[in-house]
Protein backbone atom coordinates (compact mmCIF):
# COMPACT_ATOMS: atom_id res chain seq x y z
CA UNK A 1 0.00 0.00 0.00
CA UNK A 2 1.54 3.10 -0.77
CA UNK A 3 1.64 6.09 1.69
CA UNK A 4 -0.83 7.90 -0.02
CA UNK A 5 -3.49 5.14 -0.38
CA UNK A 6 -2.62 4.84 3.41
CA UNK A 7 -3.51 8.55 4.12
CA UNK A 8 -6.63 8.93 2.47
CA UNK A 9 -7.95 5.57 4.23
CA UNK A 10 -6.84 7.15 7.01
CA UNK A 11 -8.63 10.39 6.09
CA UNK A 12 -11.94 8.76 4.92
CA UNK A 13 -12.03 6.61 8.63
CA UNK A 14 -11.44 9.92 10.37
CA UNK A 15 -14.21 11.75 8.49
CA UNK A 16 -16.41 8.67 8.93
CA UNK A 17 -16.25 9.32 12.59
CA UNK A 18 -16.49 12.60 13.11
CA UNK A 19 -19.58 12.00 11.02
CA UNK A 20 -21.14 8.89 13.45
CA UNK A 21 -20.51 10.99 16.50
CA UNK A 22 -21.86 14.39 14.87
CA UNK A 23 -24.99 12.25 14.27
CA UNK A 24 -25.26 10.74 18.04
CA UNK A 25 -25.61 14.09 18.98
CA UNK A 26 -27.54 15.34 16.94
CA UNK A 27 -30.06 11.69 17.80
CA UNK A 28 -29.55 12.81 21.20
CA UNK A 29 -31.06 16.21 21.17
CA UNK A 30 -33.82 14.72 18.97
CA UNK A 31 -34.79 12.56 21.87
CA UNK A 32 -33.91 14.85 24.75
CA UNK A 33 -33.96 18.54 23.47
CA UNK A 34 -32.35 19.45 26.66
CA UNK A 35 -29.11 17.26 25.54
CA UNK A 36 -27.39 17.07 22.70
CA UNK A 37 -26.71 19.81 20.02
CA UNK A 38 -29.83 21.29 20.36
CA UNK A 39 -28.93 21.62 24.52
CA UNK A 40 -26.24 23.47 23.90
CA UNK A 41 -27.71 26.48 22.60
CA UNK A 42 -31.66 25.96 23.74
CA UNK A 43 -33.59 26.55 27.20
CA UNK A 44 -32.96 23.91 29.84
CA UNK A 45 -35.98 22.23 30.49
CA UNK A 46 -35.14 21.05 33.88
CA UNK A 47 -36.37 22.48 37.17
CA UNK A 48 -39.16 24.18 38.21
CA UNK A 49 -41.41 26.02 35.94
CA UNK A 50 -41.80 29.64 36.93
CA UNK A 51 -45.97 30.85 36.35
CA UNK A 52 -47.19 32.46 33.75
CA UNK A 53 -45.72 35.81 35.77
CA UNK A 54 -42.11 34.57 35.68
CA UNK A 55 -42.63 34.29 39.24
CA UNK A 56 -41.55 31.25 41.69
CA UNK A 57 -42.69 30.72 45.33
CA UNK A 58 -40.82 28.31 47.72
CA UNK A 59 -42.32 27.27 50.94
CA UNK A 60 -39.35 26.92 53.09
CA UNK A 61 -41.40 24.25 55.07
CA UNK A 62 -41.10 21.98 52.31
CA UNK A 63 -37.95 19.44 52.43
CA UNK A 64 -35.98 21.16 49.40
CA UNK A 65 -36.00 24.65 50.64
CA UNK A 66 -35.17 24.15 54.37
CA UNK A 67 -31.70 25.14 54.37
CA UNK A 68 -33.14 28.74 53.76
CA UNK A 69 -35.68 28.71 56.33
CA UNK A 70 -32.94 30.25 58.82
CA UNK A 71 -30.47 33.46 57.85
CA UNK A 72 -27.27 32.34 57.11
CA UNK A 73 -28.68 29.30 54.45
CA UNK A 74 -28.11 28.94 50.88
CA UNK A 75 -29.48 26.00 48.00
CA UNK A 76 -29.13 26.02 44.93
CA UNK A 77 -32.40 25.97 42.32
CA UNK A 78 -32.95 24.68 39.08
CA UNK A 79 -35.25 26.25 36.91
CA UNK A 80 -36.79 25.98 33.23
CA UNK A 81 -35.28 28.62 31.10
CA UNK A 82 -32.23 29.26 32.66
CA UNK A 83 -28.51 27.58 31.54
CA UNK A 84 -27.28 27.64 35.38
CA UNK A 85 -29.34 27.12 38.70
CA UNK A 86 -30.29 29.92 40.42
CA UNK A 87 -28.30 30.66 44.33
CA UNK A 88 -31.16 31.83 46.78
CA UNK A 89 -29.59 33.11 50.00
CA UNK A 90 -31.21 33.87 53.50
CA UNK A 91 -29.31 36.87 54.49
CA UNK A 92 -31.29 37.99 57.41
CA UNK A 93 -34.51 36.98 58.81
CA UNK A 94 -36.31 39.42 56.49
CA UNK A 95 -33.76 39.18 53.71
CA UNK A 96 -33.40 37.19 50.82
CA UNK A 97 -31.21 37.26 47.98
CA UNK A 98 -31.64 34.97 44.31
CA UNK A 99 -28.88 35.19 42.40
CA UNK A 100 -27.59 33.45 38.98
CA UNK A 101 -25.11 30.84 39.30
CA UNK A 102 -24.00 31.97 35.50
CA UNK A 103 -20.64 33.61 36.20
CA UNK A 104 -20.36 36.74 34.38
CA UNK A 105 -16.45 36.09 32.91
CA UNK A 106 -17.04 32.97 31.04
CA UNK A 107 -20.30 31.23 32.21
CA UNK A 108 -19.19 28.55 34.56
CA UNK A 109 -21.10 27.83 37.45
CA UNK A 110 -20.27 29.59 40.84
CA UNK A 111 -19.68 27.51 44.00
CA UNK A 112 -22.70 28.04 46.72
CA UNK A 113 -21.76 31.27 49.49
CA UNK A 114 -18.64 30.40 51.76
CA UNK A 115 -17.57 32.69 54.35
CA UNK A 116 -19.45 35.58 52.85
CA UNK A 117 -18.36 35.17 49.40
CA UNK A 118 -18.93 33.24 46.03
CA UNK A 119 -16.06 31.80 44.43
CA UNK A 120 -15.95 31.21 40.54
CA UNK A 121 -14.22 27.63 40.45
CA UNK A 122 -12.98 28.23 37.19
CA UNK A 123 -10.75 31.40 36.84
CA UNK A 124 -10.71 32.46 40.83
CA UNK A 125 -13.38 35.36 40.53
CA UNK A 126 -14.92 36.19 44.16
CA UNK A 127 -19.01 38.12 44.38
CA UNK A 128 -19.95 39.65 47.01
CA UNK A 129 -23.78 37.68 48.44
CA UNK A 130 -25.20 40.84 47.16
CA UNK A 131 -23.28 39.27 43.54
CA UNK A 132 -20.83 42.41 43.07
CA UNK A 133 -17.70 41.13 41.64
CA UNK A 134 -14.81 41.69 44.28
CA UNK A 135 -11.92 40.41 42.28
CA UNK A 136 -10.75 37.97 39.18
CA UNK A 137 -11.88 38.28 35.84
CA UNK A 138 -15.58 38.84 36.41
CA UNK A 139 -16.15 42.46 36.44
CA UNK A 140 -20.01 42.56 36.05
CA UNK A 141 -22.15 41.36 38.92
CA UNK A 142 -24.18 37.97 38.85
CA UNK A 143 -27.64 38.48 37.33
CA UNK A 144 -30.10 38.97 40.66
CA UNK A 145 -33.59 38.33 40.68
CA UNK A 146 -36.04 40.29 43.07
CA UNK A 147 -36.81 38.56 45.98
CA UNK A 148 -39.21 38.59 48.93
CA UNK A 149 -39.32 36.40 52.46
CA UNK A 150 -42.65 36.14 53.93
CA UNK A 151 -41.80 35.14 57.70
CA UNK A 152 -45.35 34.67 58.55
CA UNK A 153 -45.94 32.18 55.45
CA UNK A 154 -42.65 31.15 55.38
CA UNK A 155 -42.82 31.68 51.89
CA UNK A 156 -39.49 33.19 49.50
CA UNK A 157 -41.14 34.55 46.26
CA UNK A 158 -38.53 34.90 43.31
CA UNK A 159 -39.84 37.07 40.29
CA UNK A 160 -38.09 38.13 37.13
CA UNK A 161 -37.14 34.66 36.01
CA UNK A 162 -37.59 34.89 32.30
CA UNK A 163 -34.77 32.96 31.36
CA UNK A 164 -31.18 34.15 30.70
S1 LIG B 1 -15.81 31.72 34.37
FE1 LIG B 1 -15.83 32.43 36.41
S2 LIG B 1 -13.92 33.34 36.69
FE2 LIG B 1 -13.90 32.67 34.66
Amino acid sequence: MSTTTGRRRFMTRSVKAAIAAWMAVLARGAADPASGFFGLFGKKKEGLQPGPDGSLKLNLKDEPYRDILEPGGAIKLSVQGHKRPLIIIRTAEQGVVALSSMCTHMGCEVDLPAEGYIDCPCHDSHFDLSGKAQSGPAKEPLQRFPSTVDIKENVVTISGLIGD
